[in-house]
């Protein structure tokens, strides 16, 4: 069973690394994390959230099959921008609104190796966008201006202590 990793965890920052061989390591990966992010009662999760430095994440949404992206690549997004209440597996507890994309187009692989291309808006627009994030070392609480993201960490560190 994988760990998910939390913030201050340094592989949380860095970029990850584009799969090079759709092979059995890929296959376990992918379904660790679906089963992770199914334990953890999460829409979404990313490979460095299990402490794998992988380009991968995975959604799933309410009303929506569950989804593997493997080297996602963001083709589109809308100039529209909405706020959007976040959380995310890495700072449990934590939750925010911010603005985004209201929606994406992604093309990626899946864990069979096979491309494909999704457009979406709403909520699962809103996960793709932070999961592809996580690839790019980029956590939600970065997505806000300093004096935000440092009272988003003193309530994380407070729920922390509780
Ligand atoms: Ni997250």
């Amino acid at each position: 069973m994988l760990e998910i990793v939390t913030y201050g965890n340094e592989i949380l920052n860095q970029k990850a690394q584009g799969v090079t061989d759709f092979g059995p390591e890929v296959s376990t990966l992918v379904a660790e994390m679906l089963e992770a992010m199914r334990i953890g009662k999460g829409i979404g999760l990313a490979a460095p959230q299990v402490a794998s430095a992988l380009r991968v994440f995975v959604t799933h949404v309410e009303e929506d099959k569950p989804r593997v992206f493997i080297n996602p690549e963001i083709v589109l997004t809308s100039q529209e921008e909405i706020e959007f209440e976040e959380g995310c597996l890495s700072l449990p507890g934590l939750y925010l609104s911010l603005k985004r994309p209201e929606s994406v187009r992604i093309q990626a692989w899946n864990e069979k190796g096979k491309p494909f291309s999704i457009e979406a808006s709403g909520i699962l627009a809103r996960v793709m966008l932070h999961e592809y994030d996580h690839l790019e070392g980029v956590l939600f609480i970065d997505r806000l201006s300093p004096a935000r993201r440092e009272r988003a960490l003193a309530h994380y560190r407070r729920l922390l202590r509780m």
